[in-house]
């Protein structure tokens, strides 16, 4: 076998979204030699595709300050966020706002100059009260132009790029500490070695396993099958989040931004039902809760066309003006996935899946924690993972919207600085393991070998079809326990993918059939979670832990009011607890969550 190339960098990131370039920019303004690799170029990450805004309660419409955001925060994760956590990134807001706006993020702006915010689900004016306007917007091209702008401020910082490069497989030295990763040239299909001080995931989240997703076909969830492989664990997989507002069939996102900016969503009937199920915050409660109140008009009968199976979303009351101003990207959608001119007639809608809020354990550093010698909390040496494909964890059982471009932003930054601070300046590479490549050329040399093995994509796509099946927006014990039989007998499959004459093979199939390896760590993550925890909480809602006097909301505080970890090992769980001490603050108590 050919000598495999070697590179060595201070900092390798993995993933060219919002989180990797806002930490690779932190490290190359500092000086450090940092190389990000990506699947896709830079700018068509999936961040890109993010709509609505920025949470940060910088109170340019009305009164807002961060203690505002932060009881938002904790209530919207139905109680299951860290509050140390919760208060850092909320703290924080407003600074890497501000600091985005200084590199020149063409942010909307109001008469007197300030930035444009407009209202979204469960944000929220004193501790409930009323709606506030929190969502910090570029029209709805907010992750647009967030990736645009943290893309020039790296290519000036003189980030290296590499460009349609897949990472493999995290190198773990004998101490159990990263020392760099493997990695595919998509074009060649060339594996090459990238040594590095510090080895940051930021992959994104694993939205493609299921099959109706508003997700980039590229959220397969690689570093959590990176991370899965190399012994570590993944938090709270069983949270995954519901957008209310997918174009139904089509799956694309239509922002809550259409509802921060007063579009109702409406049954057969015409009627704007979340007025029954959320009396003061109607069509702008969180996610999960809308989305639950959609399923059940459409379960009750009242779903809107021929077989009354999605939503209505009124937004011709807007005027053309507005929808053309603040919406210009809906307006589009609307046209191309849905033949439908949003200024004149409804918009047909349905839940979609959208964020994973579980992820790679990590601190407020954006170090990687795992559990060890008795330590919920023990950190992994070298290591760091930010954005959806970490789990901090600030989003608890459902995020709120817009805290996700903000996680990106305050964990990227945060975790640049440490890494600035604490590692690179007097630490040297750590010498590579003989073994360094052994786990990538095993994985490859069992896809060579398998000439008559299973299409990828047919595995790829029974994955999808599974989860969506036994782990959709409204769960049953049953089915949830028959989607864990399913999903090991697709790992079989996935062992025995091939990649038939393989002399005609492109890299493309190559990339494919990798990427099924991670697609199986997070769907067999989500089910054995989702199928362990006995409960309804945020996000998870099973169907036999209904609300009752006992459990309100179908919450279990006493025996779930826990973090899940799933280890690849053995497919094992195993649980830690919530952090409810903030960091300076009080700490919100345990309550049932009305709207
Ligand atoms: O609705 C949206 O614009 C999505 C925002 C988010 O997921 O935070």
């Amino acid at each position: 076998m050919a000598a495999i190339s070697k590179r060595k960098f201070d900092v390798v990131i993995v993933g060219a979204g919002g989180s990797g370039m806002r930490a690779s920019l932190q490290l190359a303004r500092a000086g450090l030699n940092v190389a990000v690799l990506s699947k896709v170029f830079p700018t068509r990450s999936h961040t890109v595709a993010a709509q609505g805004g920025i949470g940060a309660s910088l109170g340019n419409m009305n009164e807002d300050n961060w203690h505002y955001h932060f009881y938002d925060t904790v209530k919207g994760s139905d109680w299951l966020g860290d509050q140390d956590a919760i208060e850092f990134m909320c703290r924080e807001a407003p600074k890497v706002v501000y600091d985005l706006e200084h590199m020149g993020m063409p942010f909307d702006r109001n008469p007197d100059g300030t930035i444009y915010q407009r209202p979204f689900g469960g944000h929220t004016a004193n501790y409930g009260e009323k709606a506030v306007e929190r969502a910090c917007a570029a029209a709805d091209r907010t992750g647009h132009a967030m990736l645009h702008t943290l893309y020039q401020q790296n290519v000036k910082a003189k980030t290296t790029f590499f460009v349609e490069w897949m990472a493999q497989d995290l190198i773990m030295d004998a101490d159990g500490e990263c020392v760099g990763v493997t990695a595919i040239e998509m074009e060649t299909g060339e594996l090459h070695i990238f040594e590095a001080k510090t080895t940051l995931l930021a992959t994104g989240g694993a939205g493609r396993i299921f099959a109706a997703s508003t997700n980039a076909f590229i959220n397969t969830g690689d570093g959590l099958g990176m991370a899965a492989r190399a012994g570590i664990a993944l938090e709270d997989m069983e949270f995954w989040q519901f957008h209310p507002t997918g174009v139904a069939g089509a799956g694309v996102l239509l922002t809550e931004g259409c509802r921060g900016e007063g579009a109702i969503l409406l049954n057969s009937n015409g009627e704007r039902f979340m007025e029954r199920y959320a009396p003061t915050l109607k069509d702008l409660a969180p996610r999960d809760f809308v989305s639950r109140c959609m399923d059940q008009e459409i379960k009750e009968g009242r779903g809107c066309g021929p077989k009354k199976d999605y939503i209505h979303l009124k937004l011709d009351h807007l005027g053309a003006d507005t929808i053309h101003k603040r919406l210009p990207s809906v307006y589009e959608i609307g046209h191309n996935f849905a033949n439908v001119d949003i200024t004149k007639e409804p918009i047909p809608v349905v839940p979609t899946i959208h964020y994973q809020m579980g992820g790679i354990p990590t601190n407020i550093n954006g170090q990687v924690v795992t559990q060890k010698n008795g330590q919920d909390n023990a950190v992994v040496g070298g290591l760091y993972a930010v954005g959806e494909c970490s789990c901090v964890s600030v989003h608890g059982a459902n995020r709120l919207g817009t805290n996700s471009l903000l996680d990106l932003l305050v964990f990227g930054r945060a975790a640049g600085n440490h890494i600035v601070e604490h590692h690179n300046k007097t630490k040297s590479h750590k010498a590579l393991p003989a073994e360094a490549a052994d786990l990538t050329n095993a994985r490859l040399a069992r896809l060579d070998s398998a000439k008559d093995g299973e299409y990828a994509q047919t595995v790829a796509n029974d994955i999808r079809d599974t989860m969506q099946l036994h782990a959709g927006v409204f769960r049953t014990q049953a089915s949830l326990d028959e989607g864990v039989k399913k999903v090991a007998a697709l790992r079989e499959r996935v062992n025995a993918i091939g990649l038939k004459d393989n002399s005609k093979v492109f890299n493309t199939a190559r990339i494919e059939a990798l990427e099924v390896d991670n697609l199986i760590e997070s769907a067999q993550a989500t089910i054995m979670s989702a199928a362990a925890r006995k409960e309804s909480r945020g996000a998870h809602s099973v169907a036999d832990y209904d609300d009752t006097p006992e459990f309100p909301n179908g919450r279990n505080d006493k025996e779930w009011h826990k973090h899940s970890l799933w280890y690849k090992d053995g497919n094992r769980l195993s649980y830690k607890g919530v952090q409810m001490k903030p960091l300076t603050v009080e700490s919100v108590p345990l309550k049932t969550r009305t709207f």
